[in-house]
């Protein structure tokens, strides 16, 4: 199968660099401008033709349901007003796709919460995205370059940015062979290295596609960096068979699961939107 029809979000963590303001509201639902985080995600899975959202997320985190769900009070109360029109675009997102859900019960790292999104996801290729990761492009959006790049190469593959070498330690970095324009063949995959130990300065940010044979090997990946079940240590199995590519999108990201990177994507999309 080379289209990729579903697209998973794992949004379970605590994100606890946002505390108090994720205690009770999930971090996925802060705002940028008006429109939380993981509707951006959500559009640019429409964007790249997906229809099908497959959400992990965890204690604390309805507020996520309720949001991809039509609010009948609220479209009564707004029905035939001049606010009508705040509501056109989540409208539309809800119209256009179906969402399920699934519990991550224990926080036990990605690649424990991408394995959790298994029963969602099946036995075909997907797409994840993590919506603390922002992407922004006036052209193609980051997702829709990759689902292309897919129906070429049929193998998983990891976006990838370039980062300054002292910040290694913060990404899972890739190392490999060039296989075509911002196309790596990837060979190595650690996560957050010291800089003295990084095969490159390439750091994978929150877009991927993976083949579901992803799912075997997280189950037999054993934690990794900091305890967790790391994505990146399951990705470097299929990388050692020749597997993965790493693939240079065009476009911005910015960090939102950082008050740094959340601010500066607030003034992006403030000064985007004034023009
Ligand atoms: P982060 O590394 O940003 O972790 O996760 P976090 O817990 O959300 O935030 P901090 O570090 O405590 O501030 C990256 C993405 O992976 C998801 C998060 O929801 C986020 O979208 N994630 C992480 C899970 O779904 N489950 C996990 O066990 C870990």
């Amino acid at each position: 199968m080379s289209k990729i029809r579903k697209c998973l979000f794992p949004a379970a963590g605590y994100g606890t660099r946002f505390l108090p303001a994720t205690k009770a509201i999930p971090k996925e639902m802060l705002p940028v401008l008006t429109k939380p985080l993981l509707q951006y995600g959500v559009e640019e899975a429409i964007s790249a033709k997906i229809d099908t959202m497959a959400i992990v997320t965890g204690r604390g985190k309805r507020a996520i349901e309720d949001h991809f769900d039509i609010s009948y009070e609220l479209e009564h109360q707004i029905k035939g007003t001049s606010k009508e029109h705040y509501l056109t675009e989540i409208r539309k997102v809800i119209t256009n796709c179906t969402f399920s859900y699934t519990r991550q019960i224990e926080m036990k790292g990605l690649g424990h919460a991408i394995l959790s999104g298994e029963t969602l996801i099946g036995n075909e290729p997907f797409a994840v995205i993590l919506a603390d990761d922002l992407c922004d492009n006036d052209g193609e959006s980051v997702l829709s370059q990759m689902t292309k790049l897919y129906a070429k190469y049929r193998c998983s593959i990891v976006a990838v940015e370039e980062i300054p070498m002292e910040q290694t330690n913060k990404y899972g970095v890739v190392g490999g062979n060039a296989e075509d324009d911002n196309v790596l063949r990837v060979t190595d995959m650690v996560e957050k290295p010291d800089p003295k130990d990084a095969p490159s300065n390439l750091a994978i940010i929150g877009r991927y596609i993976l083949t579901p044979d992803i799912f075997d090997i997280i189950r037999e990946t054993k934690p990794g960096k900091g305890g967790e079940i790391q994505i990146t240590d399951a990705l470097l199995t299929q990388a050692k068979q020749g597997r993965v590519i790493a693939y240079k999108f065009k476009g911005k990201r910015f960090d939102c699961g950082s008050v740094d990177g959340f601010v500066k994507a607030t003034n992006y999309f403030y000064n985007k939107e004034k023009k």
